[in-house]
């Protein structure tokens, strides 16, 4: 089928929005016609070329919500009609990291994922007979998307698209972060550093994990007061001092969980020492630059600080995703604050500059 999708041809250029070829699913695939899809960092990164593993010609994209279309042979777990929202990180439900509860991580789909290809080797995209490669499997900045069944995420119905996207990404890595990777416990203290998408989404999983003191570290007076909207009892101007400040407000020990939600290395070790000596727990979200490194003085975990990674919150996709618009429906999470610019896809280059200037958390690409 043609269809108009936004194409990375060369690095550092503008997508270019453009009729591709769509062939249709094969085995275990599913057609999913898109309603909404936010722009994210990540999609930058890749357009600009610092990427070391970007490729073109690619249609970006992952933050993708829509109804399915048709499904391929083999797909047991969706029917036409189906409202889901994409997932750059699968869920097979098979693989050594599925059945294991402590990891999302799954390995069924990794390597040709990271290639630019569906799990068979080869892509649905293309152009003139030229092939055009899928990105992180997802390739939602277009009117539809062929995607394996085991990275779609079937979800209630009711849920509005153009929110329902924002938890294909960001949103969900911050919630899933407090909720899955640090697994909050009730009445803790927690202190989060940044607050755009996936800060803002700690916050609200750390209230929802029932802390008693969520914190949150940005540099933006607006978004300190959107974190207090989600939760935060108490906001910080970043600084230098910010740890002597946090050390200052939790009785000279630091708080039990710590987030890192900026990719900035500095940032990460601030969320290190922030993190109290005994049993704190420090969460990075954030992507760093490539070759940057952590710098942390190994006494701050020989005294009991401990320090994780968290890759899309933990959240196993099919599985979590659902429960979590599930309690966006039932009232636990505002989700509308996130939602800051509405685009057609003829207008996602503008997103990217709304995103430089730190122009609202999320603009949502709306199709027809
Ligand atoms: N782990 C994952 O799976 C995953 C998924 C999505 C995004 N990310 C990463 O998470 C990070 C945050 O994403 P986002 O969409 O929320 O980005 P964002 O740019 O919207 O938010 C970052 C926030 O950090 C704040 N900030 C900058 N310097 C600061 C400082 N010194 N102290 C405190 N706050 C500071 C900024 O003001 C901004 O509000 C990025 O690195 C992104 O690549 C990771
Ligand atoms: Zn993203
Ligand atoms: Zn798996």
């Amino acid at each position: 089928m043609k269809m108009r999708a936004a194409v990375l041809e060369e690095f550092g250029q503008p997508l270019v929005v453009q009729e591709v070829d769509l062939a249709e699913p094969r085995s275990g695939e599913v057609l999913v016609r898109l309603e909404a899809c936010g722009v994210c960092h990540t999609d930058l990164y890749t357009a600009s070329g610092a990427d070391p593993s970007g490729y073109a010609p690619a249609v970006l994209g992952h933050e993708g919500a829509g109804v399915v279309e048709s499904v391929g042979p083999d797909v047991t777990s969706l029917s036409p009609g189906d409202h889901v929202v994409t997932l750059f990180s699968p869920q097979c439900r098979e693989c050594v990291h599925c059945v294991d509860e402590r990891t999302n991580l799954c390995m069924a789909i990794r390597a040709e994922q990271g290639l630019g290809h569906l799990p068979d080797g080869t892509t649905r995209l293309s152009r003139d007979g030229e092939e055009i490669r899928h990105f992180m499997g997802t390739s939602t900045f277009a009117e539809y998307t062929v995607m394996p069944e085991i990275a779609l995420a079937k979800i209630n119905p009711e849920a509005p698209l153009d929110r329902a996207c924002l938890f294909a990404c960001g949103l969900s890595t911050g919630l899933g972060a407090a909720m899955y990777t640090a697994n909050v416990e009730p009445g803790s203290t927690c202190v989060v550093f940044g607050a755009g998408m996936v800060g803002l989404g700690a916050v609200a999983g750390c209230r929802l994990q029932e802390a008693e003191r969520i914190v949150c570290v940005d540099l933006s007076d607006d978004r300190l007061e959107m974190a207090r909207a989600q939760g935060a009892t108490d906001v910080i101007k970043a600084s230098g001092d910010t740890v002597e400040q946090i050390l200052e407000m939790t009785g000279g020990f630091g708080a039990d969980y710590t987030f890192e939600a900026t990719g900035l290395v500095k940032v990460m070790e601030q969320a290190v020492e922030s993190a109290r000596m005994g049993w704190g727990l420090c969460t990075i979200a954030g992507v760093a630059g490539k070759g940057e490194t952590l710098d942390v003085i190994p006494r701050w975990l020989i005294t009991g600080r401990r320090i994780a990674g968290s890759s899309f919150g933990g959240v196993k996709g099919r599985d979590q995703v659902p429960e979590l618009i599930d309690r966006y429906m039932n009232g636990e999470i505002d989700v509308d604050p996130f939602l800051s610019h509405q685009l057609t896809l003829d207008e996602v280059n503008k997103g990217f500059d709304l995103m430089e200037a730190h122009d609202g958390i999320r603009s949502v690409i709306k199709f027809n």
